[in-house]
């Protein structure tokens, strides 16, 4: 028996360990050549000190007080050379990942398929290498190298971990250089480089109802989120507000549709900002956000987009007072290797 252990690091990466049973983490860290921050591995120093955001696990009580206080226990944190999971974990470790020796993996794959879902969305399907095992946190992104050039762009998976195609949503820009690859020269079977895992933004433990809140193609971390969800069962509500900028903006209504029939709890609704559309629900995701969805502010809230969209949605909480139980967002803001002239030109 084993289980996996998330390691998210200060720097945004994330190294999946797999801890034995009995183990301690610090020990499965290092077994698996992850040099967590240590001093005397005995429960007395406090070096050691994480936060365990999701999972279960004992920490005896085999350690000073001076080491972890009883409040910072209650509040999450964990002395990893005491905690021996019981279940799969996830635990914030408050340094770069380079200072522990382990850095994001490379991990080789190929194009399996692209599909143009409208003149503004892109499916690409990667088939990852045979010898690859690729887990993430339902939410995260990961860099792939733009083929023909030295430059990566971030995308968030739109699959599940652990299979062996992963799939994105990607945004068509026009002039983009991703973009172009895609729509211009990109065939089945080329090699692609991808680095991470990546990012905190991810689904946390379910305990309350949960709000997503998409920005056109910020609607891919999201699909993750419910395949993860779907799998897994929930029992709390899920509402989504989806919004795009035009009726054609709309995709993987199918796949959304299909999270609804095998999450009872699992609604959603979408919202175009188009003058001229004919959508029931016009304007932007904040013109929707029913009070129902808000549950007096104890809601997880999810937001993923476009910057603008990100902003907008913050300020809006800000000038209503709303503050939910917790509030987690990603900007799917351009990589600053882009040509930002060329497209103001
Ligand atoms: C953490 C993270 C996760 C991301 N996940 C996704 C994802 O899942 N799906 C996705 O579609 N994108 C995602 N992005 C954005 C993505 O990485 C690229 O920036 C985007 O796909 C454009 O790449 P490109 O090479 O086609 O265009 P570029 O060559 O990067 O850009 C060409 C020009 O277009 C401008 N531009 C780029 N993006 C936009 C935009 N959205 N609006 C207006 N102008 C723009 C640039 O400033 C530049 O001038 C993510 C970004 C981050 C930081
Ligand atoms: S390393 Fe000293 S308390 Fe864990």
């Amino acid at each position: 028996m084993s289980y996996n252990i998330a390691l998210n690091f200060e720097d945004g990466v994330t190294r999946f360990i797999s801890c034995k049973a009995g183990e301690t983490v610090l020990d499965a860290a290092y077994r698996q050549k992850v040099n967590l921050p240590m001093d005397c591995s005995d429960g007395v120093c406090g070096t050691c000190k994480c936060r365990c955001e999701q999972g279960a696990f004992d920490m005896g009580d085999e350690y000073l007080e001076e080491a972890l206080t009883e409040e910072e226990a209650a509040e999450g944190l964990v002395l990893t050379c005491q905690m021996v999971p019981s279940s799969d974990c996830v635990v914030r470790v408050p340094t770069a990942s380079t200072l522990c020796k382990t850095q994001v993996g490379e991990i080789g794959g190929c194009v399996a398929a692209v599909a143009e879902l409208s003149d503004s969305s892109i499916e690409l399907a990667v088939d990852l290498a045979e010898d690859v095992e690729l887990a993430f946190l339902p939410g995260q992104y990961i860099n792939i190298r733009v083929p023909g050039s030295e430059q990566t762009r971030s995308y968030s998976f739109s699959s599940r971990s652990g299979d062996k195609r992963a799939s994105f949503l990607i945004r068509n820009v026009p002039n983009g250089l991703m973009s172009r690859y895609l729509t211009q020269a990109a065939g089945v079977g080329d090699s692609l480089t991808l680095t991470g895992p990546l990012g905190s933004f991810y689904l946390r433990e379910v305990k309350r109802p949960v709000l997503m809140l998409a920005g056109g193609t910020g609607l891919a971390p999201f699909l993750a989120m419910l395949a993860t969800l779907a799998e897994r069962g929930c029992e709390q509500p899920v509402h989504m507000i989806y919004g795009v900028t035009r009726d054609s903006d709309l995709v993987k209504l199918e796949q959304l549709d299909e999270a609804a029939s095998k999450l009872p709890g699992f609604s959603y609704a979408t919202c175009v900002v188009d003058e001229e559309s004919r959508h029931p629900r016009k304007g932007y995701v904040t013109q929707h956000l029913d009070p129902a969805v808000m549950y007096d502010g104890d809601v997880d809230v999810y937001l993923c987009g476009p910057p603008p969209m990100v902003d907008a949605v913050r300020r809006h909480f800000r000038e209503q007072g709303i503050t939910p139980a917790s509030f987690h967002y990603e900007k799917f803001a351009p990589s600053l290797a882009a040509p930002a002239e060329e497209v103001a030109a």
